[in-house]
Order: C-alpha cells, then sequence, then structure tokens
C-alpha cells in the first residue's frame, strides 16, 4: 500500500517540503506519497484527524497552524511541549504524537551551514513569534551563555524571555528599537533573525530588522526566512563582514527529523538540497 505524508498550512505556495521530501522517499525507495495540503484554520482540526488512517505516516505542519495542532495530538514530545508548536506529528496505529523538529533543525543547520557552535556564545533573537520560541529554546538547550530577545511588541519578547527562563540562563528583552539594539546588537556572536520582515509578499518585505551600522563583521548572522534565499538582513549582514546564512539549512534539515520519525530511516540530505531549485539557493 502507498503511504500518505503531506504538510498542512496556508497559503502553501511557497513551501518546499513536497518537493525535497518525496525526493527523499523515492531515493531511498519507500513507496510514499508527499502532498501539500493547503487548509484553512477552520478546517484544520478535522483535517488532522484524518492521519489517524493507516495508510497515513503523518505530516507536518506550517503557519498558521503549529500552535493549534498542539492540542489535537494524543502526546507531545517534552521539547514540542516546552516551546509550545508542533511542525511534525507522526501517525503510529492511529494514535498522533507532536514533535517540534525547527528546534533541532535550526541548530543543524547552524553547524553544518557556517559551523557555528552555540555552547557558552552570545545571541541576539529578533521576533519572539511561533519560530523565535524554538530558536530561543534551541540555543537554550545547545548551551548558549547570554541571549537577548528583540521584538516590536516589547511585551511578547518578554513574554518568551520569561517562558525559557531557567536558573543560568535569562535572557534579556528589549524593543526592536535601535537605541535599545545598539546596547546589544555590536557584541553579539549570533544573531538571528526570527521575524518575518524580508520575507517575500510579506508587509516588510524590503526591510531589515536591524540597521546595518549596528551588526559588527564578527558575528555569524543567521535569517531563519529563506524565501528569497538573501534578504535584505543579510545583505546587510554580508556588508558589514559577518559570516551569514539563510533558513534553508533549518528547512531542510528540520525535514530530515521529520522523515526520520516517519520512515524509521536517515533522510538523504544531499538529495533534499539538491532537490531545491538552483534560483532558491543562496549560493
Ligand atoms: P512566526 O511563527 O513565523 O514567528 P508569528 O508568530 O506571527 O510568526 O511572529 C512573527 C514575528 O515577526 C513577530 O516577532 C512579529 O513581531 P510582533 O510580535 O511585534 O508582531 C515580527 N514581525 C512581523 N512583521 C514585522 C514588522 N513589520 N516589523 C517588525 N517585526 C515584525
Amino acid at each position: 500500500m502507498t503511504k500518505r505524508l503531506g504538510i498542512f498550512g496556508y497559503p502553501l505556495h511557497y513551501s518546499l517540503s513536497p518537493l525535497f521530501q518525496q525526493a527523499a522517499l523515492d531515493a531511498l525507495g519507500i513507496d510514499a506519497k508527499f502532498e501539500g495540503w493547503p487548509t484553512k484554520t477552520e478546517d484544520f482540526a478535522q483535517a488532522v484527524q484524518g492521519l489517524r488512517a493507516d495508510d497515513c505516516l503523518g505530516c507536518c505542519i506550517t503557519q498558521p497552524h503549529k500552535e493549534a495542532a498542539l492540542q489535537l495530538v494524543d502526546e507531545l514530545d517534552p521539547a514540542a511541549e516546552a516551546i509550545g508548536a508542533i511542525n511534525t506529528i507522526v501517525n503510529r496505529d492511529g494514535r498522533l504524537k507532536g514533535y517540534n523538529t525547527d528546534a533541532p533543525g535550526f541548530i543543524r543547520g547552524l553547524r553544518e551551514s557556517v559551523g557555528f557552535e552555540p555552547e557558552g556564545r552570545s545571541a541576539l533573537i529578533l521576533g519572539a513569534g511561533g519560530a523565535a520560541r524554538g530558536i530561543v529554546y534551541a540555543l537554550r538547550e545547545a548551551g548558549v551563555s547570554r541571549m537577548t530577545i528583540a521584538n516590536r511588541t516589547e511585551e511578547r519578547a518578554h513574554t518568551l524571555a520569561r517562558d525559557m527562563s531557567r536558573a543560568r540562563f535569562r535572557p534579556d528583552a528589549i524593543s526592536l528599537n535601535v537605541d535599545q539594539l545598539a546596547n546589544f546588537a555590536p557584541y553579539a556572536d549570533l544573531i538571528v533573525n526570527a521575524t518575518s520582515m524580508g520575507m517575500r509578499g510579506g508587509s516588510a518585505d524590503e526591510e531589515s530588522p536591524l540597521p546595518p551600522e549596528l551588526i559588527s563583521g564578527n558575528a555569524v548572522c543567521y535569517d531563519a526566512v529563506y524565501v528569497p534565499p538573501v534578504t535584505p538582513f543579510l545583505e546587510a549582514s554580508e556588508n558589514a563582514g559577518a559570516q551569514v546564512a539563510g533558513g534553508l539549512s533549518m528547512l531542510i534539515y528540520q525535514g530530515a527529523e521529520g522523515f526520520k520519525l516517519w520512515t524509521g530511516q536517515d533522510a538523504p540530505v544531499n538529495v533534499m538540497f539538491n532537490a531545491i531549485p538552483p534560483t532558491m539557493r543562496e549560493d
């Protein structure tokens, strides 16, 4: 029986998951079809119930469903529970388990694309939404020593900092405002754009969340946005002499983690990267 997999989200125009997941399934000779399942908020809960069918291995979840999905599964991986969002569901004999593979995908992407090792380093996270939650959690677990979270809506940065605080990890929270950013940005080893600024089709697609003059040439700058592959933030960072990486590695590695959970096999990540059209890559 051909198995089914898919991605829930709305809209789904920019999703690359069907492309690279299908390439990986085919490369390993796994008889499964990975589809795009554009699903509106009002239809999402019922659509998730369909995952319990015998022929379904599970799914990926993207915006706007990552938080809502938390309530719809039978069991949660502890990291997903701590983050408060899931992007992967696995169906085992009609029982659904939710995972957040964005967090390990982000760390693996950082390590593999720019060789950044977070332990003992300082980080500035721009944004405090769903993507930022996974990234802050991942960096905490990877041993970052100091962190600042900056967000347009400052209260949201405080909430995220509080939620993720531990005895030896207490992020600062500030607003996304030049004067406040100037106190932290030039000293950060790692700067991550986890806002949607710079994303094609978004309301701020031409804007960088950080003014170029605040970016140090010694920093590593990572943009979770991957469309376009070079965002205004990455362009400014590159001009400042910083090492830069776009969000494609996070996308592929979160997908690779999901692939392993659904199939039990290591994902062929090179096949996944090669399935991405050249215009969508940084190089
Ligand atoms: P995601 O799951 O992709 O993170 P989200 O939860 O809607 O989506 O969060 C989007 C993030 O981008 C938030 O940090 C948001 O800031 P607010 O919390 O103030 O809304 C940020 N963001 C989106 N558009 C922005 C803009 N034009 N300027 C600054 N920040 C923006």
